[in-house]
């Protein structure tokens, strides 16, 4: 165990080492995915869902070394998201994802009225997602994955656990309860509709946007109708814990717990999990993030576990560790640290993602004894 933890320190001492080059490097505000080691920007104008990672990962920088080029970089992509709030029938039920780990840890860490005011905004906005008859937040607009012209307006993502933090957070900060109602609706119906019985969970899942019934129960992201995208149950494992954070509701905790022991009882030894557990053996193919994020989950989960769930959530904690690592670059040949992450099983290959960095530094950070960029400790 204290092998581990200094090795762990190590590890975030290498991955801080890596960071401190590439936040002098990268241009963008926004950067994405690498080519030939170089993050390439998303294009301009649209606030994609990923868009708040390199924000967020500046602000862990800025937590972990007290560096004021961090907390300069945070701050300029903090004030850019406001352009993201004008334009906002470009924007989904991510403004968790992307508000959450900018502004909203602006205004954690440095008490910006800016800040607090746009993060209720963008909260506004995902409380405005909600669906009354299927009590589900809404995912997506009309272009994204499947048929660009099928209304989606009935869809609901697992991924959406992530963004529920944002109303958690209006609610303790505005004192009105609206916020946490609707996260909390959300989340019992994704206990309902999304997992399943072997602690697995859909990616998506498909209302009737007029009576709330469930109508179908598409691939997404992942293999195939009903298989297990693996970063879908990385969503699953770290929402919930979080919704449980919120709440101290037990059925949270549970669900969790639950979600991840299948998703340790289905990984490889390498610690490297595949794009979807349910894929055929050939081709390998594998999602690194889907491990930091799902590590980023478990190591809160043991903070509230039973002795006997401690043992084997720290054993899955070591093993995601070790296949996170396997998949570092700390040259200078990347501008990223994680390699091998994966969008889709169906499309894309082999890629750096953004998010792979910031979870894999949150998951560092968490083990030090932090939570949440967008929570004050
Ligand atoms: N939330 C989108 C993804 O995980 O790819």
């Amino acid at each position: 165990m204290e092998n581990q933890r200094q090795w762990e320190e190590e590890f975030l001492s290498k991955v801080y080492e890596k960071l401190f080059w590439a936040t002098d490097e990268v241009s963008s505000l926004k950067p994405y995915t690498t080519k030939d080691g170089i993050y390439n920007a998303p294009p301009a104008g649209k606030y994609h869902w990923f868009c708040g990672f390199w924000g967020g990962i500046q602000w862990w920088l800025y937590k972990f070394s007290k560096d004021e080029k961090f907390l300069k970089k945070a701050k300029a992509i903090s004030e850019d998201m406001d352009y993201g709030l004008t334009d906002f029938v470009q924007l989904d039920h991510d403004v968790g994802f992307q508000y959450l780990l900018t502004t909203v840890a602006d205004y954690e860490i440095t008490g910006s009225d800016r800040a607090m005011v746009s993060g209720i905004h963008a909260a506004t906005l995902l409380a405005g997602r909600f669906n009354l008859a299927g009590r589900y937040i809404r995912a997506w607009n009309e272009t994204k994955y499947l048929n660009p012209t099928e209304s989606k307006t009935g869809y609901a993502i697992i991924d959406c656990m992530m963004n529920l933090p944002l109303l958690f957070w209006a609610s303790e900060e505005t004192g009105d309860p609206r916020f946490r109602q609707i996260a909390e609706a959300h989340a019992d119906t994704a206990l309902r509709e999304f997992i399943r019985e072997d602690g697995s969970s859909h990616h998506i899942v498909v209302f009737n946007p007029e009576d709330g019934s469930v109508v179908d129960f598409p691939a997404g992201q992942g293999y195939a109708s009903g298989s297990s995208w693996t970063r879908g149950q990385g969503w699953a494992i770290y929402g919930f814990a979080m919704a449980y954070f919120y709440t101290k509701k037990k059925e949270y905790f549970e669900t969790a717990l639950k979600v991840a022991k299948n998703f340790l009882k289905r990984m490889p030894e390498t610690g490297i999990p595949p794009v979807d557990f349910d894929q055929p053996e050939e081709p390998a193919e594998m999602d690194s993030s889907a491990g930091v994020i799902a590590l980023c989950g478990m190591i809160d989960l043991k903070k509230w576990a039973s002795e006997e769930d401690q043992q084997w959530l720290e054993e899955g904690i070591c093993l995601l560790f070790k296949g996170a690592y396997a998949n570092c670059d700390f040259t200078k040949d990347s501008q990223a640290v994680l390699q091998n992450g994966k969008e889709l099983y169906h499309g894309g290959c082999q890629k750096v993602l953004i998010y792979g960095d910031f979870y894999l530094m949150e998951a560092l950070m968490k083990r030090r004894g932090c939570d949440y960029l967008f929570h004050k400790q």
